[in-house]
C-alpha cells in the first residue's frame, strides 16, 4: 500500500512540474535542461518494470481513481515535449546542440517503425505532428530516400521546423506544411503515414484517411498503453470495415509502441 501511495504522490509531483515548466516557456532557452531533464526522469519512469508491476497492481483496486491523473499527466507531458522539441530545435540554431536520453530513445525507434512494410527511395512518407525538431523527417529522408511531408497544427512548430530541416538536412526531400489531412494533396500518392503518438486526434484522423487515401498504404500508429498511457494517447478501436491491424511491434524499452495498420 505504501509503494502505492508514492507510486500516486511521484506521479502528482510530475505534473506538478510539467504545469509549471510548460507556464515558464517564453519562446527562449531558458528552461531548457530542467525540462529535459524531467522528461528523461519521466521516460525512466514509464518504461520501468517495477513501476509496470505497480500499474498494474493499481488497476486491480477499483477503489482508487488514476483516471483524471493519467489523462492529466498525458496531456501536460504530450505539451512538454512539444516544448522540448522548440528547445532542442533553438539550441541547434543557436549552434548548441545536445541529445538528451528521450531523443536517443526515439531516434532509435525510427529504424524499426514499418516492420515488414520498409521504406525505399520510391516511396511516399507523410508524418502527422512533424514538431519543431522532425526527427523523422530527416532520418527516413536520409536513411532512405523517400520522399517525405510532416504537417503540424502548431505555427511555432512549422517554422522552427522548417529551419531545423534547413540546417540538417539539405538536399533531401522533405517539405513542412501547417495543414490538415483533407487539405493536402500528397494524401492520395502517400504509401507510409506515420501518426505522432501525442497527437490526441490520431485515430479520428485515422478514420478520415480511408477515403483520401490509396488502397496499399500502411500506416504506422505510435501508441502507449497501461503505464506508457501516461506518456502517450492509447491504441484506440478501429472501424473494422475500413482498417485493420496487420501488425503490433510492442518494445518494452521504449518510450512507445507501434500498430501497423492497412486498408480492409
Ligand atoms: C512531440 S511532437 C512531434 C514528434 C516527433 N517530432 C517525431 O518525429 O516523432 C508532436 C507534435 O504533434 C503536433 N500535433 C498535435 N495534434 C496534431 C494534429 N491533430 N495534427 C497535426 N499535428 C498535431 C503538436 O503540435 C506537436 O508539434
Amino acid at each position: 500500500m505504501i509503494a502505492l501511495k508514492t507510486f500516486h504522490e511521484e506521479l502528482n509531483a510530475f505534473l506538478e512540474k510539467f504545469d509549471d515548466l510548460a507556464r515558464r516557456y517564453n519562446h527562449t532557452i531558458a528552461n531548457c535542461s530542467e525540462l529535459e531533464r524531467i522528461i528523461d526522469d519521466y521516460s525512466n519512469f514509464i518504461t520501468s518494470e517495477s513501476n509496470n508491476k505497480t500499474w498494474e497492481q493499481l488497476s486491480l483496486q477499483e477503489f482508487i481513481d488514476f483516471n483524471q491523473l493519467t489523462s492529466d499527466l498525458r496531456e501536460k507531458s504530450a505539451h512538454c515535449v512539444a516544448i522540448m522539441e522548440k528547445y532542442r530545435a533553438l539550441n541547434l540554431l543557436d549552434g548548441n546542440e545536445g541529445v538528451s536520453d528521450y531523443f536517443k530513445n526515439i531516434e532509435s525507434c525510427i529504424e524499426k517503425e514499418f516492420g515488414s512494410f520498409q521504406v525505399n527511395s520510391e516511396s511516399k512518407v507523410l508524418l502527422i505532428g512533424s514538431g519543431s525538431f522532425p526527427m523523422t523527417p530527416l532520418l527516413i529522408a536520409k536513411q532512405t530516400g523517400a520522399e517525405v511531408v510532416g504537417i503540424d497544427i502548431d505555427d511555432e512548430a512549422i517554422k522552427l521546423g522548417l529551419k531545423v530541416v534547413e540546417k540538417l538536412g539539405s538536399g533531401l526531400n522533405i517539405k513542412l506544411e501547417k495543414t490538415l489531412v483533407d487539405d493536402l494533396n500528397f494524401v492520395k500518392g502517400a504509401t507510409h503515414i506515420i501518426f505522432s503518438s501525442t497527437v490526441e486526434r490520431k485515430y479520428e484522423i485515422l478514420d478520415e484517411l480511408h477515403t483520401l487515401t490509396n488502397e496499399n498504404v500502411v500506416v504506422a500508429m505510435r501508441y502507449g498503453n497501461q503505464l506508457k498511457s501516461l506518456f502517450n494517447y492509447p491504441m484506440k478501436k478501429v472501424n473494422e470495415q475500413k482498417w485493420k491491424m496487420v501488425e503490433n511491434i510492442l518494445r518494452p524499452d521504449h518510450v512507445f509502441d507501434i500498430a501497423l495498420y492497412k486498408k480492409v
